[in-house]
C-alpha cells in the first residue's frame, strides 16, 4: 500500500474544495475585494467627489445598506442605481455589474458589515415605529418642494418612473438604506460624496424627520404606519383638562362655547369652524388628529386654522380631542 504524506493529502483535498474552508471566509472575502472589486470602489481613505472615482466608496458599506439588498446587489438580481451611469460625464449608460455567486455574495457582504463601519454613523434621531402616514405624504411634498426630485427618481402612484436621472434612483430606498446611514448622509451629503453634485437642503429637524421616513418607506411592501390615536395618551385622555387646553388655546378663535366667535375671529375668512354647530363626536380619529397637529393646511382647510403639534404634548391633543367629542354632538 502506498502511504501518501499528509501534506500531499491536505494538497489535493485543497485542490477539491471551495477554497472558503482554507482560506477562512475573512480571507477569501478579502481575496475577492482586491481581485475583484477594489478596481472600482474605494474601501478605505478620505470621501473624495465621484469625478475621481469608478464606482461609489464603500468604506463605509457595512453600515450604508440592509444586508438582504446588497447580497441581491452583488448577486445581480437589482436594477442599477445610476440611470446615466455613475460617470456620467464619461459616459451616459448603465453598465451591467459584475456578479457573484451566492455563496461569494454572503461571504462579501458578511465581511463588508463587518469591517466597513463608519464611526459617524450614530443611531439616527427618526423613530420609525412612530412614523406616521401623515408624516410621509408630508415627507412626500417636501421631497418635491426641496428640489429631491430634479436629481433623484421614483415611481408615481401607477409605477412610472418620475425625476430626474442625475443621482441614485430612490424608489426602492426603503429596502436598500439603513436609517442610521441615511440619517447621517442627509445631515450633510458633503461628509460623503463632496464635489458631485449633492445638496443640501435647508430644513427644520421636524421636516428631516418627514423626508428622511418617507424616503424608508420607499419600496417597502404594506409598511406599518403609525396610529398616534391608538398611543395610550388617547387611551388616558381627561375630558377636564382638555376644557382647560380649549379655553388657553382654542377660544380666542373659536370662542367660549364653540361659537365660532372668539375675539381673535373678526377678520378671519373662512371663519374658524362653528363647533357648536359640528358633530365632532362622530369625526373620524384621523381626522381630528391630523387637523390639530398638523393644521387646517393638512387637510385642505384654511391654514388660519394653526398646527399645534410643535406647541402642545401629545397628551394635551388627546385630551382636547375627548374634550370636543363630548362636549360638540351637533345637536
Ligand atoms: C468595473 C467597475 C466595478 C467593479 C469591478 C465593481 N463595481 Fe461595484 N459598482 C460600480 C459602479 C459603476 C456602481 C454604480 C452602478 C449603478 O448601480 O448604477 C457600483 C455599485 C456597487 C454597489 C452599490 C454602491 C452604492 O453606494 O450604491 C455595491 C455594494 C458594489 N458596487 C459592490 C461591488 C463589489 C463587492 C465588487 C467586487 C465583487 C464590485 N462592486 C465590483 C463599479 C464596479
Ligand atoms: C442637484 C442634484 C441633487 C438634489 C437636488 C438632491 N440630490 Fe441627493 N444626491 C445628489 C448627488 C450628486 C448625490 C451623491 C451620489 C452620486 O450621485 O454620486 C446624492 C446622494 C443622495 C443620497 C445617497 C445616495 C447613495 O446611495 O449614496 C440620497 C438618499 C439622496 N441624495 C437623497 C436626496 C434627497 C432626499 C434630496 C432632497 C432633500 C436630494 N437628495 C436632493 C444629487 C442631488
Ligand atoms: C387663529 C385662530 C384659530 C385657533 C387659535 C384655533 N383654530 Fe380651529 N379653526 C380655525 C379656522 C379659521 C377654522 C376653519 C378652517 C376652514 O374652514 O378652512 C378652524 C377649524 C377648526 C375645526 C373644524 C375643522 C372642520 O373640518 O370643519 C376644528 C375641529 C378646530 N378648528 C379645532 C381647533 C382646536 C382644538 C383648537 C385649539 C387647540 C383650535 N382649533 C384653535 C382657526 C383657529
Amino acid at each position: 500500500m502506498i502511504r501518501w504524506p499528509t501534506s500531499l493529502l491536505l494538497f489535493v483535498l485543497y485542490l477539491f474544495s471551495p477554497s472558503s474552508v482554507w482560506a477562512g471566509d475573512d480571507g477569501y472575502a478579502e481575496k475577492i475585494l482586491n481581485s475583484q472589486c477594489k478596481s472600482c470602489h474605494r474601501f478605505e481613505g478620505e470621501p473624495k467627489s465621484k469625478f475621481e472615482l469608478k464606482g461609489p466608496d464603500l468604506m463605509w458599506g457595512g453600515v450604508k445598506f440592509q444586508k438582504p439588498w446588497l447580497v441581491r446587489r452583488l448577486l445581480g438580481q437589482e436594477d442599477n442605481l445610476y440611470p446615466n451611469g455613475y460617470r456620467w460625464d464619461k459616459i451616459r449608460l448603465s453598465l451591467k455589474h459584475l456578479i457573484m455567486t451566492r455563496e461569494e455574495a454572503v461571504i462579501v457582504a458578511d465581511y463588508m458589515e463587518k469591517k466597513f463601519k463608519d464611526p459617524r454613523v450614530k443611531k439616527s434621531f427618526v423613530d420609525m415605529s412612530t412614523f406616521s402616514e401623515m408624516e410621509a405624504s408630508l415627507g412626500a411634498n417636501l421631497f418635491r418642494e426641496y428640489s429631491c426630485l430634479g436629481c433623484h427618481q421614483i415611481k408615481d402612484d401607477e409605477g412610472k418612473l418620475i425625476g430626474g436621472p442625475i443621482s441614485v434612483t430612490l424608489f426602492d430606498a426603503g429596502n436598500r438604506y439603513t436609517l442610521d446611514w441615511w440619517s447621517r448622509f442627509a445631515e450633510n451629503p458633503q461628509d460623503f460624496t463632496p464635489h458631485s453634485g449633492e445638496y443640501l437642503a435647508d430644513i427644520s429637524m421636524r421636516k428631516a424627520r418627514h423626508i428622511i421616513g418617507y424616503v424608508m418607506t420607499l419600496g417597502v411592501k404594506d409598511f406599518k404606519f403609525y396610529e398616534p390615536w391608538k398611543s395610550k395618551e388617547f387611551k388616558n385622555a381627561d375630558i377636564e383638562r382638555g376644557a382647560q387646553v380649549y379655553k388657553e388655546y382654542c377660544v380666542q378663535c373659536h370662542g367660549k362655547t364653540g361659537g365660532g366667535d372668539g375675539p381673535g375671529a373678526k377678520g378671519l375668512d373662512p371663519k374658524p369652524a362653528v363647533h357648536a354647530e359640528l358633530p365632532l363626536s362622530d369625526y373620524p380619529d384621523d381626522y381630528l388628529y391630523n387637523l390639530i397637529y398638523y393644521g387646517g393646511k393638512s387637510v385642505g382647510k384654511s391654514p388660519n386654522m394653526p398646527d399645534w403639534g410643535m406647541t402642545l404634548p401629545s397628551q394635551n391633543i388627546a385630551d382636547v380631542i375627548a374634550y370636543l367629542r363630548s362636549t360638540f354632538k351637533g345637536e
